[in-house]
């Protein structure tokens, strides 16, 4: 499991799971687009395993989670140094159709894909996006169950990463296997965007 956990983005999404994940025990590093000063007051809320520090050093950790608007996407990871391998999970919802840079052709990839594409020698994982961030803010253990986290993603074993991530942190992931067809399950318009579901308890069966 990653030691520090950079979350790229700092509003709704990006501190609700920032809060998750600080409970589960694990560090976080976090940035907005106006720099570290101005997170003063979040991280004395989110408490001593949060620290804000430039955009460039938190994209530097082993996980990064990726909670930026989309149209700021590509451009932030186009100017980012190489990944070599590091997991990014991709936790963005454009909310319509991808507005993407005209001087590039990206087909028909799902979101997801232009991300793995735009971020050179990542291993890319979609997650956190299906759930409203009001739904994020909430406890990942309910009453009724975990709340589920889809994840998807081409290298298995981030994917394993990533589920250790989210089941630690209270989830239950599920897998959907490779970033094309998982993502578009996930993303916006997708048949599992917005849907809040629970892995109940089961009493085992004699
Ligand atoms: N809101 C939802 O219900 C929801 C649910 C699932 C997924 N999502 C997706 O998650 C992503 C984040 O959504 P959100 O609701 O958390 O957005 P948000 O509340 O508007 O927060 C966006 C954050 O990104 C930061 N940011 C923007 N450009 C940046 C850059 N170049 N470097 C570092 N940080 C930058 C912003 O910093 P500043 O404040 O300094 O500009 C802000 O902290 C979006 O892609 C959204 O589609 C949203």
């Amino acid at each position: 499991m990653a030691a520090t956990i950079g979350i790229v983005g700092s509003g709704a999404v990006g501190r609700a799971l920032a809060a998750h994940v600080v409970a589960s025990g694990q560090d976080v590093v976090l940035c907005n687009s106006r720099g570290p000063a101005t997170l003063e007051s979040l991280v004395q809320e989110l408490g001593p395993r949060v620290s804000a520090l430039e955009t460039s050093e938190v994209a530097a950790a082993d996980l990064v989670v990726l909670a930026i608007p989309w149209p700021v996407v590509i451009p932030l990871l186009e100017q980012l140094p190489p990944w070599h391998g590091r997991i990014l999970v991709d936790a963005t919802a454009p909310a319509s159709r991808l507005r993407l840079p005209e001087s590039r052709d990206f087909g028909s990839l799902t979101s997801s894909e232009v991300v793995q594409a735009s971020a050179a020698g990542a291993r890319v994982v979609k997650s956190f996006c299906t759930l409203s961030a009001a739904v994020l803010a909430l406890p990942p253990v309910t009453t009724t169950g975990r709340r589920v986290m889809f994840l998807s993603g081409d290298d298995a074993d981030a994917r394993t990463e990533v589920g250790a991530l989210i089941d630690g942190i209270g989830y239950a992931s599920v897998d959907l296997g490779g970033l094309a067809t998982g993502s578009a399950l996930q993303q916006p318009g997708g048949p599992l965007a917005g849907l809040d579901l629970r892995l109940e308890r089961c009493a085992s069966v004699e």
